[in-house]
């Protein structure tokens, strides 16, 4: 802690009466907290979200301009590439200066345990390792430019359905496992300034009154020493949350905290040292801000660099599934016509909905980007094909099939439409709406060269994935997505995107499947076997698995080298050589796993420990070193109730996805 600030804090604490510390604890709207004139403190401004800026809320900053629409949250974690993603928490932070603002609401690092989950598009995967070291890459790269983060959604808040009041029933070792470890690793490695708790309930308490999860927890085991604020709304109550941790009440006007802490205070309920405890929170971050010293705001909105960064982020996230006889990319010296299919092509959607929606200043669509690159190449036609209604319309896909017939390749673009994922509502079924499956299976009986790119920010069922020779993804890729995905197809850009989600082949073989949605208690039935560690365990086969992703290169992964024994408590280094051994530059995510050999409680069959993503050009290699520290072989163990690391063999599983493992060392560690 800096004792400047804090010598700070307590000479202003003694100045204020409780009615001004009080007021410092609640918005005074939506997005405002109070200032006080006497003593030079102005309000602290915070705005949505995670990846661009939201102006569209009336806030009395300067919000003026639209910012830069980036891609979505899901987008950030596929690309398996914290230095872009801090170089983009960068970028965010200018604008979020530009536009007055000094707390961007984000990153939103909530673990996606249900395919229909409404937010699944904002949050980054289902693994807590990527989430982690994603989220920690954004805090770094925005706190570092002097904006704060606000890191979301404390915790256990992984569906929409019961947003309000859905209580999390989760046992304490899927917590500790899986709902916790990337919130730990956030603050420990990069301290947000703010953290938003969730609406719900976590075993029976709101998370806004959860004195486990905030005060013991959050800040007694992982020394996270920022403010913590209730997400909008969430809080309920006076005294349980001063006492349970929850420093600011949003939105203002105080709703629980107010008149009723200063009641709370004075009919002595509580100690006026809770209060004071908030208040010094608050007050290190207005200081943080710069809100007692009118600091000015600089940054930049919507410049050329960020739209680059935006369409440079797109291009790393968006994952190429299937590729059958390398249709892709298209070469436009050898093809002559080009149908393009799909209303999401004409109408790309940039982003799914509620408050991390941004307002761009412009967007660029599949269609306009491709008429552009190709201009005097290659003949682009487009038919809409399908409508947004759940209605086959047989003459619009006739139309559609018409071009598909005369073209050399077919692009379709298959995706939502506007708020189909969206915060507030899951998703009603795990299937594409509006005809379109229908449209591609007719697409492709007429046309075998047939591409379909989707526009959605989590996975749908692929029925006619057999009759299609290529799959790309491209996710909600903000408003450069036009031209990333254009780059994409025509093979200027090497895709390098991996999926941070299992893309399963149905509902029905999901994790949380038999669990979903729940009434008000939500049953967190499959424990510690989220996402890939479920399908493991279970042998079920996904459609697609965790860590997948194709390039148009191939990559030799040779004999691992490094440490075979290691000690408890000791890190353990690893190491593997990569060799690009197609004929195009390329980037490949080396992804690292582990396995407990033997385990006195059931274990994952593996667990991801660490990945990196290395560029190479064609027949270039590079040795990839991964530091595996304790966490890396621990399970957290409920009657200890503290993690532990048994010694015994442990499999180290290098490779290209969670099923695609290309190499295997045993490592022995000693007790
Ligand atoms: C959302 C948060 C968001 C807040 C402010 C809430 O409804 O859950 O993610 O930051 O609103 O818009």
């Amino acid at each position: 802690m800096d004792t400047n600030i804090e010598s700070r804090v307590e000479e202003i604490l003694t100045k204020l009466t409780l009615k001004e510390k009080v007021s410092l604890l609640s918005g005074i709207d939506g997005w405002l907290t109070a200032a006080i004139e006497r003593l030079g403190i102005t309000s602290l401004i915070m705005t949505d979200g995670p990846h661009g800026v939201r102006t569209d809320h009336g806030s009395p900053a300067r919000m003026t301009s639209p910012a830069t629409a980036f891609p979505t949250g899901v987008s950030i974690a596929s690309t398996w590439n914290p230095m872009l993603v801090e170089r983009v928490g960068a970028a965010l932070a200018e604008e979020t200066q530009a536009l007055g603002c000094d707390v961007l609401l984000g990153p939103c690092v909530n673990i996606i345990r249900h395919p229909l989950a409404g937010r699944n598009f904002e949050a980054y995967s289902e693994d807590p390792f990527v989430a982690g070291k994603t989220g920690t890459a954004w805090v770094k790269g925005l706190q570092g430019k002097g904006v704060g983060a606000s890191l979301k959604h404390y915790a256990c808040n992984n569906q929409e359905y019961e947003r309000f009041r859905g209580n999390s029933v989760v046992d304490e070792r899927a917590l500790r496992e899986i709902y916790l470890p990337h919130f730990e690793m956030v603050v420990k490695e990069a301290q947000p300034w703010t953290v938003m708790c969730a609406y719900n309930r976590v075993n029976g308490v709101y998370a806004s009154e959860d004195y486990y999860l905030l005060t013991e927890i959050l800040r007694g085991e992982w020394g996270f020493e920022g403010a913590v604020i209730s997400d909008w709304g969430a809080n309920h109550t006076t005294v349980e949350s001063i006492e349970g941790g929850l420093d600011l009440e949003m939105p203002g006007p105080a709703k629980y905290y107010g008149g009723l802490l200063v009641d709370a205070v004075n009919i002595y309920q509580i100690e006026e040292e809770s209060v004071n405890n908030a208040v010094r929170r608050m007050l290190r971050l207005l200081i943080k801000a710069g809100r007692l010293d009118g600091k000015e705001r600089a940054g930049s909105v919507n410049t050329p660099e960020h739209q680059a960064l935006a369409r440079e982020l797109a291009e790393d996230a968006i994952t190429l599934l299937k590729n059958e006889e390398s249709l892709l990319p298209l070469n436009p010296g050898s093809i002559k016509t080009i149908a393009v299919i799909g209303p999401n092509a004409a109408e790309l959607q940039i982003s799914g909905g509620g408050s991390a929606r941004v307002k761009p200043p412009y967007l660029v669509s599949p269609l306009d980007a491709l008429r552009s690159k190709l201009d005097g190449k290659v003949e682009v036609l487009y038919a809409r094909g399908c409508g947004y209604e759940e209605d086959v319309h047989q003459e619009q896909i006739d139309e559609a099939l018409g071009l598909a017939k005369r073209a050399d390749a077919v692009l379709l673009f298959a995706g939502m439409p506007e708020n189909f994922e969206t915060e507030g509502r899951d998703r009603p079924h795990m299937q594409l709406p509006g005809g379109r499956d229908e449209l591609i299976r007719q697409a492709a009986a007429a046309n075998r060269n047939i591409v379909v790119v989707l526009n959605c920010g989590a996975p749908v069922e692929m029925p006619w994935i057999d009759e299609v020779k290529a799959v790309v993804q491209m996710y909600y890729p903000g408003m450069e997505g036009g031209n990333a995905i254009a780059n994409i197809l025509l093979g200027e850009v090497n895709p390098s995107g991996k999926l941070t989600v299992t893309y399963p082949t149905k509902l029905e073989d999901t994790p949380a499947y038999l669990n979903y949605p729940g009434g008000r208690d939500v049953i967190y039935g499959e424990e510690i076997f989220t996402g890939y560690r479920y399908y493991d365990k279970k042998g079920v086969e996904p459609l697609f698995p965790f860590g997948h992703g194709l390039s148009y290169t191939t990559f030799e992964y040779c004999e691992i080298q490094g440490q075979e024994k290691g000690k408890v408590g000791e890190s353990v280094r690893i190491d593997i050589e990569i060799r690009n051994t197609g004929d195009c530059p390329g980037k490949e995510v080396v992804q690292l796993y582990v396995r407990d050999l033997e385990s006195s409680l059931p274990r994952p069959v593996k667990e991801l420990k660490g990945f990196q993503k290395v560029s190479l050009n064609p027949g270039e290699s590079t040795t990839v070193s991964f530091e595996l520290n304790e966490r890396a072989f621990a399970f957290y163990h409920p009657d200890k109730r503290a993690w532990v690391v048994e010694p015994g063999a442990f499999d180290v599983l290098i490779g290209s996805s969670s099923k695609d493992i290309r190499r295997k060392a045993m490592v022995i560690i000693e007790g």
